[in-house]
């Protein structure tokens, strides 16, 4: 079965074809990066435009490099949610519209669930169960997977997600958007002692976060010193350590409680190398095993979306014609 994906939920397009038997075997992204950067963040309005022009040119391309027609596609998945709604609304219109022109079944996809699933397309992918630590720019929460479509919530944030603290941190930094990587570039040049961040929520039990006062912790650091170039590093550098620290201690905390021995990351934050790199050590430490997707899969793209389609779509899950968009829509909804 060969399945195009297509993903549309903030600011990337993302389009892919995955087939059942040979895997992956197109797949781009396109990224709006350049039309928010002078905004200093997403402009809903500008996102859905953009997908308008680009979706239905880059389907054509990646149907180039699969060498193949559309009328070779058994199925289209696309992304319902959750996301800005108009740039969800552009995707699952296309999807339903060409599903329709073709003869062929679509379905809405979660946007999380394509996340937590991406690790799947990578050559030596994790058995079920296992512990997922789903960390984006909207969502941060850690997840209990029995099964494909059984997802028990453990833990997620009160107020910020990783990623947007993240971001909201880049910013009060004078960084450009988007704020993760460069945040996470700049920390390379800090040096490690100079500032000391909390790490919140790590001295009572539970696996829930709260990152919103990392960022005041940091706005509080920014007005009491003088801002020279390796000052900001090592702001940066104590906020990312302060961040990563948090996320592996409740991981650790997630895999002793349910005596889980694997361990999957996903979503944009997953493609921070020093997050990474802490988990692989905590695996080793504990004797378990660490996932995450190659670093383009860890931030949106069509191919997870794709996958998770080719999967629901075998099942026999197809939907009818109308559109479905979810500007939210909890993960465990699913079930
Ligand atoms: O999964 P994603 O592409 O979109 C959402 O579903 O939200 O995640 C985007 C988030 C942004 O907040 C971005 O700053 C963050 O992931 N991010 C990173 C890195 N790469 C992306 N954060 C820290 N370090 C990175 N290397
Ligand atoms: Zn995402």
């Amino acid at each position: 079965m060969r399945v195009l994906g297509i993903e549309t939920s903030c600011d990337e397009t993302g389009i892919a074809i995955y087939d059942s038997e040979a895997g992956l075997i197109a797949h781009t992204v396109y990224s709006q990066t350049d039309i928010h950067r002078q905004y200093g963040g997403v402009v809903p309005e500008l996102a859905s435009r953009d997908h308008i022009q680009k979706t239905l040119p880059l389907i054509q391309q990646v149907l180039k490099e699969a060498k193949m027609t559309k009328d070779k596609l058994d199925g289209i998945a696309y992304t319902a949610g959750p996301g800005l709604i108009g740039a969800l609304l552009v995707g699952a219109s296309i999807a339903k519209s060409l599903a329709w022109g073709l003869g062929i079944p679509s379905i809405g996809i979660h946007h999380m669930e394509g996340h937590l699933l991406a690790p799947m397309l990578e050559a030596n992918p994790p058995d079920f169960p296992f512990i997922a630590l789903l960390v984006s720019g909207g969502h941060t929460q850690l997840m209990d997977v029995q099964d494909i479509g059984h997802y028990h919530l453990l833990g997620e944030s009160l107020d910020d997600a990783a990623g947007e603290a993240f971001d909201k941190t880049a910013k009060l930094l004078g960084l450009p958007y988007p704020g993760g990587p460069c945040l996470a570039e700049l920390a390379k040049k800090g040096t490690p002692v100079r500032f000391q961040f909390p790490r919140p929520m790590t001295d009572r039990p539970g696996l829930d976060f709260s990152f919103s006062g990392l960022k005041t912790f940091a706005l509080n650091t920014i007005n009491k010193h003088e801002m020279d170039e390796q000052t900001k590093a090592d702001i940066a550098y104590a906020f990312q350590e302060a961040v990563v620290d948090t996320l592996v201690m409740k991981c650790k905390r997630a895999l002793l409680q349910t005596g889980n021995t694997r361990l999957v990351l996903a979503g944009g934050v997953s493609a921070n190398l020093c997050l990474r790199q802490r988990m692989q050590l905590l695996a080793k430490n504990s004797h378990c095993e660490v996932y995450y997707p190659r670093l383009e899969f860890c931030t949106d793209n069509g191919a997870m979306i794709a996958y998770v389609g080719c999967l629901r779509l075998q099942k026999g899950q197809e939907e009818n014609l109308t559109i479905r968009a979810k500007a939210r829509w909890p993960l465990v909804e699913l079930n």
